[in-house]
């Protein structure tokens, strides 16, 4: 196995860049939060970070105080909690303390709809300030968030409210009529309520968020949690089955809070934008609870990804710690250094990325046109935190995810749980422990206890390696879970929606490797009778998944064929699909149905 062993050394060190030509010279780094590694990971206890966290009386927890109240009465309460700027590029600025009045209404009149603690509520809206005042408002309530990406369709929708049993959904305008097309399978949803809803259009279990907000009172205690009871859950896609709801607690905020400090390294000047939608687990935990926390500026950009767009909005707000993805990093490098040197983009001091592999070129074209190496972390949704990471102390080495944060202890076992050598490759395993590892799958005990099935790890799904400086490499997953752009998609999810279409009577789902999004959904298909192949038939299963789906779920490439692998028990063969489309040997295939 070989070792990139060229390192970027942290971002006080990086050098002079260039900007339209003139030299740039940048300006000193600051000390990183967290500034000597070996030390603090030798003698590190989770027990420590408690002090950094505020709990109520009893030993009881909440994770909104701690995002929000808390900021009220430590000198925080008139600085900019949130720039929000919308898909036109208007900008509204919330102080915590409007923040906190506009959580604080929307609890109370959650409240009086009934909503109790341990309540599913979930959340599907745009990124407008809402988004963010919704999240708290349950959790402050003691209900469990469910985040919701906004540009998920009917089925994905129906899927998680229905396996939750729900009781409200906030939407708005635009994305409510996706959940008129499912209302009638959610017998447990009492309610819809939608910002900016037209009180003429109405109908029977619909409320206006505006008039439910505006009679109610801007005080509201957060309910004193047990740090075990749930806070959210998110449905994450494995390699079968329907998407599973992964369950956080209240606890989970003690790693949220300590990540945002040493991994985002916020400080108290810091404005802070994460790109990641709050419908995914980067969101939600690094775009709400942990940089609140912190107490830092978050930046909420509506707009969709246009390289342009995001510059300009790192110039305008002199974004200085960035958080985004390697799918989002290549298309910005793809358009050009050019528009990287139009913007002053100075104002950046950290830049990090998540969710797939961060090609080390991507590092290096970071470190030539921002003067800023990347810094890569790995988790999971699973994981509810950072736990692998090129910290800010360490020199970064490009195509590494880094290494395991203070507290975590990770490692390269093989089946038995046996650690193996260095430089060889393994399954990713992590010690339990870490505070905001996933208590439950909600109501599938079953799936939980397969996160367990190595003796005394958490088995990840990932295959990595470790080098002799103890960083961690990703390899790939040890399953048929496709990443595509960073987000997560299950085979089975993609195959069931196709099949619901008439044309299609089987289909087999692949991630194909892709040099833009990592990979990309790939779909061989076989027709029932009486329909024939052609592209407009192809655009048209696209279309369905899309809608049925997501917007990011849907296979970019689909292929006809007359027979698919199967084994004698009738399951698709994935993994001779995706052999035959790389051209790679096809292995062992003694259980395939024609031997
Ligand atoms: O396969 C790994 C990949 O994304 C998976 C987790 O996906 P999700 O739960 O959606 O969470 C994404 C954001 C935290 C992992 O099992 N992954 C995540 N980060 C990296 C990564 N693969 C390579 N490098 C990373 N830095």
């Amino acid at each position: 196995m070989q070792t990139e062993s060229k390192r970027i050394e942290g971002s006080q060190a990086a050098p002079a860049r260039l900007r339209a030509g003139k030299e740039i010279v940048k300006k000193p780094g600051l000390a990183p939060n967290l500034s000597t590694y070996e030390q603090v990971y030798r003698s590190f206890d989770w027990q420590e970070a408690k002090k950094e966290i505020d709990y109520l009386s009893g030993g009881k927890l909440n994770a909104a105080y701690n995002a929000l109240d808390r900021q009220l009465t430590n000198g925080r309460r008139n600085k900019v909690a949130l720039y929000a700027v919308d898909a036109h590029e208007h900008l509204r600025k919330y102080t915590f303390q409007e923040l906190a009045d506009m959580t604080n209404r929307l609890g109370n009149a959650l409240r009086s709809l009934g909503v109790n603690r341990g309540d599913r509520v979930f959340v599907y809206l745009p990124r407008i300030p809402e988004l963010y005042a919704a999240t708290l408002a349950i959790a402050k309530l003691g209900a469990v968030v469910g985040p919701l990406f906004s540009a998920f369709g009917p089925d994905a929708l129906r899927d998680r409210l229905l396996d939750s049993e729900a009781k409200i959904v906030i939407t708005d305008r635009s994305l409510k009529s996706k959940i008129d097309e499912v209302r009638q399978q959610l017998p447990d949803l009492e309610h819809v309520i939608i910002v900016g809803a037209d009180p003429q259009a109405l109908r029977q279990g619909e409320i206006s968020y505006e008039k439910l907000v505006e009679q109610a009172s801007d005080i509201l205690e957060c309910q004193a949690m047990d740090p075990e009871e749930p806070l959210y859950m998110l449905y994450t896609s494995g390699t079968t089955g329907k998407p599973k709801g992964v369950v956080h607690v209240h606890n989970d905020i003690i790693g949220q809070h300590m990540t945002s400090k040493w991994v985002l390294d916020l400080k108290e000047d810091d404005i802070y934008w994460c790109t990641a939608d709050p419908g995914w687990v980067t969101g939600t935990v690094y775009s709400i609870f942990g940089p609140w926390s912190n107490g830092a500026s978050v930046v909420a950009y509506e707009g969709r990804f246009e390289a342009s767009n995001w510059y300009h909005l790192i110039q305008r707000l002199k974004i200085t710690v960035w958080y985004t993805a390697p799918t989002a990093l290549r298309m910005l490098m793809k358009a050009g250094d050019q528009m990287v040197y139009k913007h002053n983009l100075d104002s950046l001091r950290h830049i990090l990325s998540v969710g797939e592999p961060l090609n080390p070129e991507v590092v290096r074209w970071g470190m030539k046109v921002f003067g800023l190496p990347i810094h890569d972390n790995w988790w999971q949704t699973e994981t509810g935190m950072q736990l692998i990471a090129n910290l800010p102390c360490l020199a970064v080495k490009p195509g590494s995810m880094g290494k395991p944060l203070p507290g975590v202890q990770a490692a390269i076992v093989n089946d038995e749980g046996v650690e193996v050598q260095t430089g060889q490759l393994g399954r990713l395993a992590i010690k339990p422990g870490w505070p905001s590892m996933l208590r439950a799958i909600w109501r599938n005990e079953e799936k939980f206890q397969e996160y367990f099935r190595i003796p005394g790890w958490y088995t990840t799904g990932d295959n990595a390696w470790k080098d002799e400086d103890g960083y961690f490499w990703f390899v790939g997953r040890a399953d048929d879970v496709i990443n595509t752009g960073g987000h997560r998609v299950g085979p089975f999810e993609v195959e069931s929606a196709l099949v619901e279409h008439p044309a299609v009577a089987e289909a087999g789902v692949i991630g194909k490797p892709d040099p833009e999004r990592g990979e990309i959904i790939k779909a061989f298909v076989i027709l029932n009778n009486g329909f024939t192949s052609s592209q407009s038939l192809i655009e048209e299963l696209q279309e369905f998944t899309k809608m049925k789906l997501a917007l990011h779920a849907y296979p970019r490439e689909i292929e006809i064929k007359e027979t698919l692998p199967k084994t004698r028990s009738g399951k698709i063969m994935r993994r001779l699909l995706k052999a035959w489309e790389l051209g790679l040997p096809t292995g062992d295939t003694s259980s395939l149905e024609d031997d």
